[in-house]
């Protein structure tokens, strides 16, 4: 019976990581290093806007953010403008508005609108929708380790064409060594110098992939230092609950083992 369980285990165990390499397939992920990682990583404020500017100026012109209010531009945290330069940035987006069935300019109050023309995916929540790291073996354990990867996959995505492009059935595909299947149907979206940072950050396609995957970790996970916090509050509280409990019962058996010595001696 012991036997059978085990080999039936075993063979599940093989089995599923087996079917889970081969949805995880051979992507190319590029470890990029993040700000936001580790147990008191924090998002990088001036990047944050960098990757604002790369989303506004490129990726809105397929790409919705339809989760995203202009409000949050301004949270402690985010990008952290202020009030009047959401406002401002706000202003610059036309929104359709059902209650007067046309166009007007945006407020803090709107969300960023949706975009699905091109039949490309909101991007709001995307870095928590991808993993960059499956293995080893397609059982996941890396993602202990390196953390889910969603950023580290949206940057990998933008810099790894490849150039095998093909054409079937009337649709332009795009060689891609990160997407699942190596063809995607985006163009290769960015380019050497495609914006010019306020900053003076150097434009490289680089360090704009990396600049609108942290934007869009933020998006995706506005609360995440937050959660950072709690949870090593919650730690660090756990750490001191086993010490005192330890002693308690150093405390409350102390006399019965003392007996015991005793009674030995
Ligand atoms: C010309 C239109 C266009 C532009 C500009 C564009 N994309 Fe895309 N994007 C697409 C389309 C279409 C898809 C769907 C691709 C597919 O499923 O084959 C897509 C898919 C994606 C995906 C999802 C890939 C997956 O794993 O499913 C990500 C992430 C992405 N784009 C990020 C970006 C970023 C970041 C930018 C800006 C730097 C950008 N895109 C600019 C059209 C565009």
């Amino acid at each position: 019976m012991m036997k059978k369980l085990l080999i039936s285990a075993a063979l599940t165990l093989g089995l599923t990581s087996g079917a889970m390499a081969a949805g995880g397939g051979e992507q190319a992920i590029t470890d990029y290093e993040f700000s936001f990682e580790g147990p008191f990583g924090t998002f990088d404020r001036d990047q944050l806007q960098r990757g604002l500017q790369v989303y506004t100026e490129v990726c809105s012109a397929c790409h919705g953010l339809q989760y995203l209010y202009f409000r949050n531009l301004a949270d402690e945290g985010g990008p952290a403008y202020t009030g009047d330069q959401a406002r401002a940035y706000a202003e610059t987006i036309q929104i359709y508005d059902p209650e007067i069935d046309d166009y007007r300019a945006a407020t803090p109050a709107d969300k960023f609108p949706e975009n699905t023309g091109a039949g490309a995916p909101d991007l709001t929540l995307m870095a928590k929708a991808r993993a960059g790291f499956h293995g080893p073996a397609g059982l996941g354990i890396n993602q202990i380790v390196y953390g889910m990867g969603g950023a580290e996959y949206i940057a990998s995505l933008l810099t790894h064409y490849n150039g095998h492009d093909e054409e079937s059935n009337g649709n332009f595909l795009y060689g891609n060594d990160t997407f699942a299947g190596g063809l995607i149907s985006m163009a290769p979206p960015l380019s050497d110098d495609i914006v010019e940072y306020a900053d003076g950050t150097p434009a490289t396609v680089e360090q704009m992939a990396k600049d609108v995957s942290a934007f869009l970790m933020w998006t995706a996970e506005p609360k995440m230092m937050a959660r950072k916090q709690v949870g090593f509050v919650g730690v660090a509280f756990l750490v001191l609950l086993s010490v005192l409990l330890y002693l308690t019962n150093k405390r409350l058996w102390a006399p019965v083992k003392g007996k015991k010595l005793r009674g030995d001696a």
